[in-house]
């Protein structure tokens, strides 16, 4: 490992097995989750034209500004225009439901997604090049009963992967765009003779983006902002009883929140709600997952003035905290029979063997190599199996075959015809992984 020449680029990581269990796991939790709640399955391209992005995220944002990753087919036909990786799921949802004219249908459409995002970020812990998001969408209505069920829908997910008391959720209403319009004229005119106390970027941020300032890290920064106006003197009455109500339907649902006027959230297309999900420890710094209502995205994009509502976890993030709170998943690749087989006879008797126990949903391996009985049975441990079952020459004459008991170190002769009854019976219904296309099609194997 240590010499291996070639690595994963920066930033990104392998999804191995062990990890795998634990999105699995996740995946179940927001796939069953999302159809409860009458939500829809959709996957766009990962990649889309850069405008869409720049539109929607907005071009002073963070994420557009410096951590789109580009993908160069410009050079190869310039006419196509440049395209980029998508930092996120919301803008190319927003995108499909323009292209494939769903206002047609019943409104609110429900979609969820997940996959892999990318952002051109430097990295650390926590924060990658390559990650995945699962996302919710509610498009097409605005009601604060909608923003209120999102939240108990997300609540639920991470409720199911037992993190939600690690949690605290931040609620803000950052108003109308024309609130914000006002509010950001009344924050230039305070910095106004200020600018020069501004650290670089923030003096920068003042003339393309203002409400960046808000979540400076700079201490300078913060000093200043101390004594300038709020946002929240700047939110209309829409917007304020907007806001009670959905705290009113949140305490309804018994949906714990912590109120948070300084929450602004890093891309453009927000209006009214936002929210964050933060680890009660670390507070704001690596977020598990936030989201809020995007009234003008839609149009932004080109479509009718349509409003929407949505959220993101980081499914990265989310397994840190699943194993930081010692929450194992089941583990699915367990071995249940590792068949151990010696000479050709047994070799050709075992495939099907093997076959039939994999059909009946036992997971087995076998019939692999020609080593001896013994070193087999040693493979069989490393592989942790929980049964083996022996086939040599002998048994091959007299129609019979051994069942080992790997932990209980026991094992039993019998005939061959007994040799999957006794195992399934021994590994029980319930643990048996069987398919059916029902099933396929409700929840297993899903990407
Ligand atoms: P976001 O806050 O930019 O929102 O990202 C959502 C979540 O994705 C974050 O809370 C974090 O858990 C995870 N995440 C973001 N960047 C990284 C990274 N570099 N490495 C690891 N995890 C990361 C959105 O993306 C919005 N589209 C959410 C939304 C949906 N709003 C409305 N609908």
């Amino acid at each position: 490992m240590a010499d291996a020449k070639y690595r994963t680029p920066k930033g990104t990581n392998d999804v191995l097995p062990e990890d795998h269990q634990y999105q699995t796991y996740i995946k179940k939790a927001v796939r069953h989750r999302c159809r409860q709640a009458g939500f829809k399955r959709i996957d766009t391209p990962i990649f889309e034209k850069t405008e869409v992005f720049e539109r929607g995220i907005g071009s002073h944002t963070d994420i557009v500004e410096k951590e789109l990753f580009m993908v160069g087919s410009h050079h190869r036909d310039p006419d196509e225009g440049d395209f980029a990786l998508r930092p996120e799921l919301t803008a190319g949802i927003c995108r499909a439901y323009i292209e494939h004219a769903m206002h047609m249908l019943p409104q609110p459409v429900e979609f969820y997604a997940i996959g892999p995002c990318f952002r051109h970020d430097r990295p650390q812990k926590g924060r990658y090049r390559q990650f995945h998001q699962f996302d919710l969408e509610v498009i097409g209505l605005s009601d604060p009963s909608l923003d209120a069920q999102l939240i108990h829908v997300i609540n639920k997910i991470f409720g199911d992967l037992k993190i939600r008391d690690q949690l605290t959720m931040q609620m803000n209403n950052i108003g109308s765009a024309d609130n914000r319009k006002a509010y950001v004229a009344a924050l230039k005119d305070y910095f106004i003779g200020k600018e020069r106390n501004l650290p670089e970027l923030d003096r920068s941020r003042l003339t393309t983006n203002p409400l960046r300032l808000l979540d400076s890290k700079e201490e300078d920064t913060q000093i200043l902002l101390k004594k300038a106006p709020t946002l929240a003197q700047f939110i209309d009455d829409a917007s304020k009883t907007y806001h009670e109500t959905v705290l009113e339907y949140l305490n309804e649902l018994g949906a714990e929140f912590e109120e948070n006027p300084g929450l602004v959230r890093g891309l453009d297309y927000y209006n009214q709600t936002v929210f964050e999900y933060w680890d009660i420890k670390t507070r704001g710094k690596n977020a598990v997952g936030g989201g809020g209502r995007y009234d003008p995205l839609i149009e932004m994009l080109g479509g009718q003035p349509t409003p929407g509502i949505g959220f993101a976890g980081g499914i990265e993030r989310i397994i840190w905290q699943m194993k930081e709170a010692g929450i194992k998943v089941p583990n699915k690749d367990q071995v249940d029979v590792f068949v151990a087989q010696l000479g050709p006879d047994a070799k050709k008797k075992c495939l099907k063997l093997i076959s039939q126990l994999r059909d009946l949903g036992v997971h087995t391996l076998g019939a692999l190599g020609e080593a001896s009985l013994k070193s087999q049975m040693r493979l069989a441990d490393k592989f942790e199996a929980r049964y083996t079952l022996l086939l040599g020459q002998m048994e091959v004459k007299s129609g019979s075959i051994i069942l080992r008991d790997m932990q209980a170190g026991k094992q039993k002769e019998m005939k061959f015809e007994e040799a999957i009854p006794a195992v399934t019976k021994l590994l029980g219904e319930s643990k048996l992984d069987t398919y059916t296309m029902k099933d396929h099609f409700s929840e297993q194997d899903e990407d």
